[in-house]
C-alpha cells in the first residue's frame, strides 16, 4: 500500500552496534535503542513524487546553500513576504560567543513589515479572501464555526481598533488568558497588527502563575473569557483572572482594562463576577468598531510576543521573539516540514498557550494561507475516537500532535481509530518529547495506514520553529529519530567540556550559529539569557537537551539534561479508557486529581523542578523538597517529589494531598506531582548540594545504579529513602 522498504539507496551504513554510552545525567526515554536505528521507513514513491523536496540530494543542495550563504538563502525567502521597506545591507548580524561580548542576534534589521498583514491582508489581496482560515470545533461534538480569511481580517481589525481606542500602543504588552476559541488567534493577530506585544498565558495556569506573569510584563490590558468547558467540566476563567488582578494590584500593578469574551457554551454573563470600569464584555464593544484598521508598520527586530516558559530555576522566563525573522522562519519550517499544499487542511492539537500554538496554529500556517483547525475541546472527549472524527469531518490532511496523545490513544485501542476513514491524511507530525518507536509505529501503521510520513519535529519555545525535522518526502525515517537539521540550522553535539564531537556520538545538543526564528532575549533579563543559554558551552547556543547522532547522521534526542521536566499530557479520558491503558488507580487519582474524568492540559508542559520545589516548600509543614522527572507511561515524564517535613510533623495521606493542592494552586493543575516520596533527609554533598542523580535513580527504582554515595554528607540518607520508597 504505497510503502516500500529496501536497503537505503543513499549509501547509508545501517547501524547495528549499540549507541555509545551517553555521558548525560538525564532520564532517557527507554526504547530508542540500537536495533531501532537500523530501521528505515521510506516515503512512498507517490508521496516523494509530489513533494517539495523530493530527495536527499535536493535537501543537501539547499542545506549547503543555507549554511554557506545564510544571507542569500534567507533573503530570497523573505522577499516572498510583504515589506514596506526592505531590510538594510546586512541581512543578519550575530554574536553567539560570550567570550566576544554581548550575545546579539538580529535578522532583517531595518526591514519594515507587519506579520498580521502578511498573515491576512496579503492572503486576501492575492485572491484567497474566501478561503477558510479557521475551522473552529467546539468541545461538544456538533458545536463548530468557521471564518474565511476576509472574515478573520475583519474581526482582527475590529479588535485592533478597540485596543487602540483603550490606549494600547506599539510596544505595550497585552496578557491573553483565553482557551482555544477563535478569539485566541484573533487576539494574537490584533495585537500584532498594532505592534502590541502579546503574552498568551495558557488558560490552565493558576491565578498565582498568571499574576506572576502580569507583574513581570505589566500589560496595558488583559483579555480573557468568562469560562470554558473542557470535557464535561466548566472552568471559571474570569474568577482566576480576578484573583490574579487583585494579587498584582497589591504589588502596584493595576490593570485598567479586562476585556472578557462571553463564552456562552460554558457560562452566561449573569453568573460572572464583574468589576465595573475595568471589566468589559467583548461582545458589547468589539463588534461596534470598524472592520478595517490601519497596520502599524514595525521593524523586523521589534518585539512580537513574549511567552513564559520554565527554566531550571524558579522564576519563569519571558522568551522574547521579534517580528521579521520569526515570520520568515515559522512560515518556511511549516511549509517544508509538512510539505504544505494550498489544498491542505491542517490541524495541530496544541493550545495557543504554548509555543506550538503560536508558531504552528497561528503564524506559520496563516503566513502560508493555510486552512487551520482550532479545537476547543479535549482529544478524548467524548471518547478516544474524537480526533479521527474531526479528521474525517474536515478532511484533515496534516495532523500534528504530541507523543503523549499518541501513546494514550494507542492504549485506548485501535478500534477507536479504525472506525473512521482517515483517508484525507497525508502527513503526521509529532512534537514535545522523543516519540518512542512503538508509539511511532502505531501512529504510522494504524493512524496513517502506513501511508503518511511522520515529521518528528524537534524544537523549543526558544527556537521559535523547527530545528531538526524530517522533510517528509526527502529521506527515509527512523522511528524515534527527528532525523536531520532544517535549513540554516547547524547543530553541534558537544561533550561536557564543550568540545564539538564528530560522527557517531552522544552529548549535549547545541547550535553553532543563529537562525531567523531564534529568540532574542529573556524579557528584562538579558544576563539570564546569556547565562542560561550561551555560557554553558561558549561559542554555542545550548538547548538543554541531550542528543546522539548515529552513523548515518540521524539525530536522536534523549531528553532534557537540566532540571526541566517535559510533562506532556492531554487527557479527559474516562476511567474506562484508563483501565484499558493498564494504568494503576494510583495514576488515575493523580492524573485526574480525583475528578470523575480526567482534565485536559493541551499538549505540552515544560516544568522547572525548581518551580515545583518552591511551591512545595511554601507549604507550612514542608521543610525541604527535591523534584525530579521520572519516566511515565503516558505523560513521557512524570513529576516525582521528595519531601522533607518540618520537625515532628507525621506523614499522612491528608498531608500528601494538601501538598499536591498547594502545587496545583500555585502553578496549575498540570504541575501537580505524580508521586510524593517522604524523605527524612535528602542526599547532599558536604557543601550542601542535593545530588539529584541519586534521587533520579531512587525514583526510577534503579537501585543497583546508585553509583558512588560516599561523597554524601550522610550516606545513610539513601537507605532511609529506599526504605520509604513504597510508603
Ligand atoms: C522537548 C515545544 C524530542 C525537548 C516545541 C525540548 C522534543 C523541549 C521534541 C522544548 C522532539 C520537543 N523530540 N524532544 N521532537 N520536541 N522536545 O519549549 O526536551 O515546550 O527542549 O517547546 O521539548 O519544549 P517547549
Amino acid at each position: 500500500n504505497g510503502i516500500w522498504r529496501h536497503p537505503c539507496p543513499m549509501n547509508m551504513n545501517v547501524v547495528t552496534s549499540s549507541r555509545s554510552s551517553c555521558p548525560i545525567n538525564a532520564v532517557v526515554l527507554g526504547e530508542a535503542l540500537a536495533s531501532e536505528e537500523s530501521e528505515l521507513v521510506f516515503p512512498s514513491k507517490d508521496f516523494s513524487g509530489q513533494a517539495m523536496v523530493a530527495s536527499l540530494e535536493k535537501y543537501l543542495e539547499m542545506y549547503k546553500r543555507s549554511i554557506e550563504d545564510p544571507a542569500g538563502f534567507w533573503s530570497d525567502i523573505a522577499s516572498q513576504f510583504y515589506w514596506k521597506e526592505k531590510w538594510g545591507k546586512q541581512v543578519y548580524s550575530e554574536n553567539l560567543d560570550v567570550r566576544k561580548g554581548d550575545i546579539k542576534i538580529e535578522w532583517f534589521k531595518g526591514g519594515i513589515t507587519n506579520i498580521c498583514y502578511n498573515c491576512l491582508d496579503r492572503n486576501v489581496e492575492t485572491g484567497n479572501g474566501d478561503k477558510i482560515a479557521i475551522y473552529w470545533e467546539g468541545n461538544e461534538p456538533g458545536s463548530d464555526g468557521s471564518l474565511t480569511y476576509s472574515q478573520l481580517l475583519q474581526k482582527v481589525c475590529q479588535l485592533a481598533n478597540y485596543l487602540k481606542d483603550v490606549g494600547v500602543k506599539k510596544g505595550d504588552a497585552v496578557v491573553v488568558y483565553l482557551p482555544m476559541l477563535m478569539e485566541l488567534p484573533i487576539t494574537m493577530l490584533a495585537c500584532a497588527r498594532i505592534g502590541a506585544i502579546h503574552s498568551v498565558v495558557f488558560a490552565g495556569f493558576s491565578s498565582e502563575s498568571l499574576a506572576q506573569r502580569i507583574m513581570d510584563c505589566k500589560p496595558k490590558a488583559v483579555i480573557t473569557c468568562n469560562a470554558v468547558k473542557r470535557g464535561p467540566k466548566v472552568i471559571y476563567l474570569k474568577g482566576i483572572v480576578d484573583t490574579a488582578l487583585a494579587e498584582s494590584a497589591k504589588s502596584g500593578i493595576s490593570i485598567d482594562v479586562c476585556l472578557t469574551y462571553e463564552n456562552q457554551s460554558a457560562m452566561m454573563r449573569g453568573e460572572t463576577k464583574w468589576q465595573e470600569g475595568r471589566d468589559i464584555w467583548w461582545q458589547d464593544v468589539v463588534p461596534k468598531y470598524p472592520t478595517t484598521c490601519e497596520v502599524e508598520w514595525v521593524d523586523a527586530e521589534d518585539p512580537l510576543f513574549l511567552l513564559y516558559t520554565s527554566g531550571s530555576t524558579g522564576k519563569p522566563k519571558g522568551v522574547l521573539h521579534t517580528t521579521g525573522g520569526y515570520m520568515v522562519y515559522t512560515a518556511t519550517t511549516f511549509k517544508y516540514a509538512f510539505d504544505y499544499k494550498p489544498s491542505d487542511v491542517y490541524w495541530c492539537t496544541a493550545d495557543c498557550g504554548w509555543i506550538t500554538g503560536h508558531s504552528y496554529v497561528t503564524y506559520g500556517p496563516m503566513l502560508n494561507g493555510a486552512t487551520v483547525i482550532v479545537f476547543e475541546g479535549a482529544p478524548s472527549y467524548p471518547d478516544p475516537g474524537r480526533c479521527w472524527d474531526i479528521v474525517d469531518k474536515y478532511k484533515v490532511t496534516l495532523f500534528y500532535t504530541a507523543p503523549t496523545l499518541v501513546r494514550s490513544l494507542m492504549r485506548a485501542g485501535d478500534e477507536y481509530v479504525t472506525r473512521y476513514s482517515r483517508k484525507s491524511l497525508r502527513v503526521l507530525g509529532s512534537v514535545g518529547e522523543p516519540i518512542n518507536p512503538s508509539a511511532w509505529r502505531w501512529f504510522f501503521n494504524v493512524v496513517g495506514d502506513s501511508r503518511c510520513p511522520i515529521s518528528d519535529t524537534w524544537w523549543q519555545t526558544e527556537t521559535g520553529g523547527f530545528m531538526i525535522t524530517p522533510l517528509p518526502g526527502a529521506w527515509p525515517q527512523k522511528p524515534g529519530s527527528a532525523t536531520f537539521p532544517f535549513f540554516g540550522v547547524q547543530p553541534a553535539i558537544v561533550d561536557e567540556k564543550g568540545l564539538k564531537l564528530e560522527g557517531e556520538c552522544s552529548g549535549y545538543l547545541c547550535v553553532k550559529s543563529s537562525w531567523p526564528g531564534a529568540f532574542r532575549t529573556l524579557y528584562g533579563d538579558h544576563e539570564r539569557y546569556e547565562t542560561t543559554y550561551f555560557k554553558p558551552f561558549p561559542g554555542y547556543y545550548f538547548s538543554g537537551d541531550g542528543c546522539s547522532r548515529d552513523k548515518d547522521g540521524y539525530y536522536w534526542l534523549t531528553g532534557r539534561v537540566d532540571d526541566v521536566i517535559n510533562v506532556r499530557y492531554h487527557s479527559y479520558l474516562p476511567w474506562a479508557a484508563y483501565s484499558k491503558m493498564k494504568l494503576s488507580i494510583w495514576d488515575f487519582v493523580f492524573i485526574t486529581n480525583k475528578f470523575p474524568v480526567i482534565r485536559t492540559c493541551g499538549s505540552g508542559h515544560r516544568i522547572g523542578t525548581a518551580e515545583v520545589e518552591s511551591a512545595l516548600v511554601s507549604h507550612p509543614q514542608c521543610s525541604e523538597a527535591a523534584v525530579v522527572g521520572v519516566e511515565h507511561e503516558v505523560k513521557g515524564q512524570g513529576i516525582y517529589a521528595f519531601v522533607t517535613l518540618a520537625d515532628g510533623v507525621p506523614y499522612s495521606e491528608e498531608l500528601r494531598k494538601s501538598l499536591v493542592v498547594t502545587v496545583r494552586k500555585q502553578i496549575g493543575a498540570f504541575a501537580a506531582p505524580d508521586k510524593i516520596h517522604w524523605a527524612p533527609g535528602l542526599p547532599k554533598t558536604r557543601s550542601g548540594k542535593i545530588m539529584r542523580r541519586i534521587l533520579r535513580k531512587i525514583a526510577s527504582r534503579q537501585l543497583d545504579e546508585l553509583g558512588d554515595t560516599s561523597t554524601l554528607a550522610d550516606p545513610s540518607v539513601v537507605d532511609q529513602l529506599i526504605a520509604l520508597s513504597d510508603s
